[in-house]
C-alpha cells in the first residue's frame, strides 16, 4: 500500500515522463520536416521510450493499489530553430527529469518506502544513461561547429549513438 505522499509523488512522475514523450514528440515532427531523419528517428525512438517510462510507473502505482492518474500534458512548443538549439532544450530537459526522480527517491526514504525506493532505481539508473547520452550529443555537436559534412554523418549515425552508464551492470537493454 502506497503512503498519499508517494502516490502523489509519483502520479507527479507520471505527468513529467508523458510530458516528455510528447516534448520529444513535437523535437521528432520538426527535425523530420526539416530533414533530419536520423535525428527525427532517434526521437520518435526516444519519445516512445518515455512513453514506456510513464506506463512503468501506471503499472506499478496500480498494482500497489494505488490510484495512477493520467493528466492532460501542456502542448510542447512546435518550433526548434536548429537542431542545436533542440538538443541544447533536450539536455536541460532531462537534467530537470534526472532531479525530480532524485526528489522522488528522497520522498520514498522519508516515508520510508523502501519497495517504492527499490523500484526507483531502475529511474536512477535510466537517468544516469540519458543524461550522459544527451551530454554526449552535445560534445558532438560543439565539435562539427558549421561543418555540413560533418552534420551529414551526425545525422546518418545519431540512431546508432549509445551510452552505457557506469551505474549499468554489463548490459546495454533497457
Ligand atoms: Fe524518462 Fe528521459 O526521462
Amino acid at each position: 500500500m502506497l503512503s498519499k505522499k508517494v502516490e502523489e509523488a509519483l502520479n507527479e512522475q507520471i505527468l513529467m515522463e508523458g510530458a516528455s514523450s510528447n516534448f520529444y514528440l513535437a523535437m521528432a515532427v520538426w527535425a523530420e520536416q526539416n530533414g533530419y531523419s536520423g535525428v527525427s528517428d532517434f526521437l520518435y525512438k526516444h519519445s516512445d521510450e518515455e512513453r514506456f517510462h510513464m506506463l512503468k510507473l501506471v503499472k506499478y502505482i496500480n498494482e500497489r493499489d494505488g490510484v495512477a492518474i493520467i493528466p492532460a500534458f501542456q502542448a510542447p512548443t512546435t518550433n526548434y530553430g536548429s537542431v542545436k538549439e533542440l538538443f541544447e532544450k533536450l539536455y536541460s530537459h532531462e537534467v530537470k527529469v534526472t532531479q525530480s526522480i532524485g526528489e522522488l527517491v528522497g520522498i520514498c526514504l522519508d516515508e520510508r518506502d523502501f519497495t517504492t525506493h527499490n523500484f526507483l532505481q531502475w529511474y536512477v539508473s535510466e537517468q544516469l544513461e540519458e543524461e550522459a547520452l544527451a551530454k554526449t550529443i552535445m560534445d558532438k555537436i560543439k565539435l562539427m561547429g558549421s561543418d555540413s559534412g560533418a552534420w551529414y554523418h551526425f545525422d546518418r549515425d545519431i540512431l546508432s549513438l549509445t551510452v552505457t552508464s557506469s551505474a549499468d551492470s554489463g548490459s546495454a537493454a533497457k
